[in-house]
Protein backbone atom coordinates (compact mmCIF):
# COMPACT_ATOMS: atom_id res chain seq x y z
CA UNK A 1 0.00 0.00 0.00
CA UNK A 2 1.22 3.55 -0.59
CA UNK A 3 2.14 5.61 2.19
CA UNK A 4 -0.29 8.40 2.69
CA UNK A 5 2.29 11.82 3.27
CA UNK A 6 -0.01 15.42 4.13
CA UNK A 7 1.70 18.68 2.64
CA UNK A 8 0.12 21.65 3.01
CA UNK A 9 0.85 25.38 3.01
CA UNK A 10 -0.24 28.90 3.22
CA UNK A 11 -0.36 30.99 -0.38
CA UNK A 12 2.89 31.94 0.01
CA UNK A 13 3.80 28.45 -0.36
CA UNK A 14 0.56 27.52 -2.10
CA UNK A 15 2.64 27.41 -6.18
CA UNK A 16 5.67 25.38 -5.01
CA UNK A 17 3.20 23.02 -3.37
CA UNK A 18 1.05 22.51 -6.21
CA UNK A 19 4.61 21.18 -8.15
CA UNK A 20 6.01 19.22 -4.37
CA UNK A 21 2.09 17.45 -4.34
CA UNK A 22 2.59 16.14 -8.07
CA UNK A 23 6.48 15.08 -7.92
CA UNK A 24 5.03 13.13 -4.66
CA UNK A 25 2.09 11.43 -6.67
CA UNK A 26 4.31 10.53 -9.19
CA UNK A 27 6.60 9.19 -7.09
CA UNK A 28 3.92 6.79 -5.99
CA UNK A 29 2.82 8.57 -2.59
CA UNK A 30 -1.20 8.56 -1.41
CA UNK A 31 -0.94 12.41 -1.00
CA UNK A 32 -3.41 14.32 1.40
CA UNK A 33 -3.61 17.81 -0.09
CA UNK A 34 -4.58 19.74 3.48
CA UNK A 35 -4.50 22.99 1.33
CA UNK A 36 -4.67 26.00 0.76
CA UNK A 37 -6.17 25.70 -2.59
CA UNK A 38 -5.23 28.91 -4.13
CA UNK A 39 -3.45 31.70 -3.62
CA UNK A 40 -5.32 34.05 -1.13
CA UNK A 41 -4.20 35.38 1.75
CA UNK A 42 -3.98 32.54 4.65
CA UNK A 43 -2.53 32.08 8.34
CA UNK A 44 -0.03 29.44 8.39
CA UNK A 45 -1.11 27.70 11.18
CA UNK A 46 -4.51 27.02 10.02
CA UNK A 47 -2.85 24.43 8.22
CA UNK A 48 0.34 23.52 10.31
CA UNK A 49 -2.46 22.50 12.94
CA UNK A 50 -3.75 19.69 10.99
CA UNK A 51 -0.68 18.24 9.33
CA UNK A 52 1.34 18.05 12.73
CA UNK A 53 -1.70 16.55 14.50
CA UNK A 54 -1.58 13.70 12.18
CA UNK A 55 2.36 13.19 12.31
CA UNK A 56 1.89 13.44 16.12
CA UNK A 57 -0.84 10.92 16.75
CA UNK A 58 1.11 8.82 14.48
CA UNK A 59 -1.61 8.28 11.88
CA UNK A 60 1.01 9.32 9.41
CA UNK A 61 5.18 9.26 9.48
CA UNK A 62 5.90 12.22 7.79
CA UNK A 63 4.72 15.56 6.43
CA UNK A 64 5.69 18.63 4.32
CA UNK A 65 4.70 22.07 4.95
CA UNK A 66 5.76 25.65 2.96
CA UNK A 67 5.18 28.99 3.84
CA UNK A 68 7.53 32.09 3.09
CA UNK A 69 9.85 31.55 5.41
CA UNK A 70 9.59 27.97 6.59
CA UNK A 71 9.48 29.89 9.96
CA UNK A 72 5.50 30.37 11.02
CA UNK A 73 5.06 26.74 9.77
CA UNK A 74 7.98 25.50 11.69
CA UNK A 75 7.12 27.19 15.26
CA UNK A 76 3.69 25.71 15.05
CA UNK A 77 4.60 22.17 13.87
CA UNK A 78 7.11 21.61 17.12
CA UNK A 79 4.63 22.44 19.80
CA UNK A 80 3.88 18.91 18.76
CA UNK A 81 4.69 15.93 20.67
CA UNK A 82 7.25 13.95 18.66
CA UNK A 83 7.04 16.38 15.78
CA UNK A 84 10.11 17.11 14.85
CA UNK A 85 10.15 20.00 11.65
CA UNK A 86 12.94 21.23 10.10
CA UNK A 87 13.13 24.17 7.54
CA UNK A 88 15.72 23.03 4.98
CA UNK A 89 16.84 25.47 2.48
CA UNK A 90 18.83 23.16 0.41
CA UNK A 91 19.34 19.75 -0.17
CA UNK A 92 22.05 19.18 2.17
CA UNK A 93 20.39 20.70 4.60
CA UNK A 94 17.62 18.36 4.31
CA UNK A 95 19.77 15.50 4.16
CA UNK A 96 21.24 16.54 7.37
CA UNK A 97 17.67 17.02 9.04
CA UNK A 98 17.19 13.05 8.10
CA UNK A 99 20.42 11.94 9.29
CA UNK A 100 21.14 13.87 12.16
CA UNK A 101 17.76 15.01 13.56
CA UNK A 102 15.69 12.65 12.29
CA UNK A 103 13.13 15.48 10.47
CA UNK A 104 9.61 13.88 10.57
CA UNK A 105 8.27 17.08 9.08
CA UNK A 106 10.34 18.76 6.13
CA UNK A 107 9.50 22.89 5.92
CA UNK A 108 10.53 24.71 3.00
CA UNK A 109 10.71 28.15 3.02
CA UNK A 110 9.18 28.85 -0.71
CA UNK A 111 9.92 32.79 -0.86
CA UNK A 112 13.64 31.95 -1.41
CA UNK A 113 13.63 28.69 -3.55
CA UNK A 114 13.03 27.91 -7.21
CA UNK A 115 10.70 25.12 -7.74
CA UNK A 116 13.96 23.12 -8.65
CA UNK A 117 15.88 23.71 -5.18
CA UNK A 118 12.38 22.69 -3.97
CA UNK A 119 12.23 19.35 -5.89
CA UNK A 120 15.86 18.78 -4.62
CA UNK A 121 14.93 19.30 -1.38
CA UNK A 122 11.91 17.23 -1.43
CA UNK A 123 13.76 14.42 -3.21
CA UNK A 124 16.84 14.47 -0.73
CA UNK A 125 14.68 14.25 2.40
CA UNK A 126 12.47 11.65 1.36
CA UNK A 127 15.43 9.29 0.55
CA UNK A 128 18.04 9.67 3.59
CA UNK A 129 17.61 7.72 6.48
CA UNK A 130 18.22 8.60 10.02
CA UNK A 131 21.88 7.50 11.17
CA UNK A 132 20.56 6.68 14.46
CA UNK A 133 23.93 5.96 16.74
CA UNK A 134 24.72 9.22 18.91
CA UNK A 135 22.30 10.70 17.14
CA UNK A 136 19.64 8.92 18.93
CA UNK A 137 20.33 10.08 22.14
CA UNK A 138 20.51 13.80 21.18
CA UNK A 139 16.97 13.44 19.44
CA UNK A 140 15.65 11.65 22.63
CA UNK A 141 17.25 14.35 25.16
C1 LIG B 1 3.06 35.28 4.71
O1 LIG B 1 3.18 36.58 4.24
C2 LIG B 1 4.27 34.88 5.53
O2 LIG B 1 4.35 35.64 6.69
C3 LIG B 1 4.24 33.40 5.85
O3 LIG B 1 4.18 32.67 4.68
C4 LIG B 1 5.44 32.85 6.59
O4 LIG B 1 6.63 33.24 5.99
C5 LIG B 1 5.45 33.02 8.05
O5 LIG B 1 6.32 32.53 8.76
Amino acid sequence: MAERIPIASDHAGFELKERLRAVLADAGFDVDDIGTHGTASTDYADYAHPLAQQVSEGRVQRGVLLCGTGLGMSYVANRYPGVRAAVAWSAEVAELARKHNNANVLVLPARFLSDEDGIAILHKWLDTEFEGGRHEGRVAK
